[in-house]
């Protein structure tokens, strides 16, 4: 947004904006009114949902400024052609999942590496068009990353700079993104910048992970699998916070700057269990220590004072942003049966099968 009050850039072209973080920021950026036009780019993966922008298609002035492609940003036919008309693109569109990472890999390198590569190109593109008068100015590309890069990080908390030392092979492919990403600003002069989210919680996010899993498996009172001793941390960041920061970096972010966004809410898993259970009034006895996740990162924290000094602050306190959260899910059991069905059974049975019939009550 600029002082005026109008975008920054008026034509978003946003890939992977049926997920979780991607619907959050579609919905919060059309209900501003401020005239952006949105077009979502999105395969529709066992993650993505189109139902996930249904207050959007709810209020006719946003929906008018809404076009939603079922596509893959992998594939260049599409991708070129919604770039030509872009002022930025902000990509989401990710294999998410690091549990999926460690069953089947490959689609991880199509989509979090292949598919960055084919919307980089599309965007040199549009730079050469512009250089020759074909367009005004090359598209800016914001790629979403996250904090999985740096690695486990045992004390203190990640920096921009550090290395990056990916350790599953979801965070890996991540890293291959956003490092493609940047040796297009480094070698071809893109606009580029990447922002590196910490772990993400609120509604519309799929029941695959921690949070949404644990609450909708007690709603049924179902098992909680609770991976090893349950003492890894994370640093919980609310998923309107996580849009709001990128959204931000879009429109103030330095040509080729990275910047952390964290939640600065670290917390050990059961913690977070514990804090689930006694909103929703259940018993700790749901919950069994399973196998732990091979190669499992014991904890990320970072460093986010880099996004401060641009002007970004998040707005959500920890505890309201869970029990809204838990609330959502209470309160929204049609969109998650829906998808904790068909396909969803067999992974879950694959994932968690084995783990549950060998586990143990944990204390
Ligand atoms: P998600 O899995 O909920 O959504 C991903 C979306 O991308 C889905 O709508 C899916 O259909 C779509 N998609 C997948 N492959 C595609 C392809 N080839 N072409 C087009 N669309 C495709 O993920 P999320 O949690 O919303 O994460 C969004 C982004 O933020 C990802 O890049 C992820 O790596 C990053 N991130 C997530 C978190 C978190 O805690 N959820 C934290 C930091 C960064
Ligand atoms: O840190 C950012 C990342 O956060 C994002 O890049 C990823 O896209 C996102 O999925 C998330 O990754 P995590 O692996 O941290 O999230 P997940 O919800 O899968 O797990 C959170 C923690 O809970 C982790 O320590 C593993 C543990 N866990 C998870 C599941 C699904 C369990 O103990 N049991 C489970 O069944």
């Amino acid at each position: 947004m600029t002082e005026t009050g109008t975008p920054r850039f008026p034509r978003l072209l946003v890939t992977g904006g049926a997920g979780f973080i991607g619907s959050c920021f579609v919905r919060d950026v059309l209900a501003r009114k401020d005239g952006t036009n949105i077009t979502v780019i999105d395969k529709l993966t066992y993650a993505g949902n189109r139902a996930n922008l249904a207050p959007v298609d709810a209020d006719p002035e946003q929906s008018a400024r809404l076009r939603f492609v079922a596509g893959d940003i992998a594939d260049q036919t599409v991708v070129a052609r919604f770039a030509a008309e872009a002022d930025a693109v902000v990509n989401f569109a990710a294999e998410s999942h690091v549990d999926r990472s460690i069953l089947d890999p490959e689609a991880f390198l199509r989509t979090d590496v292949l598919g960055v590569h084919i919307l980089l190109e599309a965007c040199r593109t549009e730079q050469e068009r512009a250089r020759v008068g074909a367009r005004a100015a090359a598209p800016r590309f914001l790629q979403v990353s996250t904090d999985e890069v740096y690695g486990s990080v045992e004390t203190g908390e990640s920096r921009e700079d550090d290395r990056l030392e990916p350790r599953s092979p979801y965070s890996s492919a991540k890293a291959g993104g956003e490092l493609l990403a940047r040796s297009y600003f480094v070698t071809y002069g893109l606009d580029v910048v990447i922002t590196r989210g910490s772990n993400t919680y609120g509604p519309y996010h799929h029941p695959e992970k921690l949070i949404p899993l644990f609450v909708t498996n007690a709603i049924d009172d179902q098992q909680l699998p609770l991976y090893g001793d349950g003492l890894q941390r994370r640093d919980w960041l609310y998923v309107a916070d996580h849009a709001g920061a990128i959204g931000h970096v879009l429109d103030h972010g330095v040509s080729g700057e990275t910047y952390n966004v964290a939640g600065n809410n670290e917390r050990t898993n059961r913690e977070i269990v514990t804090a689930l259970l006694e909103h929703l009034g259940k018993p700790w006895s749901l919950v069994r220590q399973v196998a732990d996740r091979p190669g499992h990162d014991r904890r990320y924290a970072m460093d986010s004072s880099r996004l401060a000094a641009l002007g970004w602050t998040n707005t959500m306190p920890f505890a309201q942003g869970l029990a809204a959260t838990v609330d959502w899910y209470i309160q929204n059991q049609d969109w998650w049966r829906g998808i904790k069905s068909g396909e969803w059974k067999d992974y879950y049975q694959r994932q968690y099968g084995a783990r549950l019939a060998g586990s143990r009550e944990a204390r």
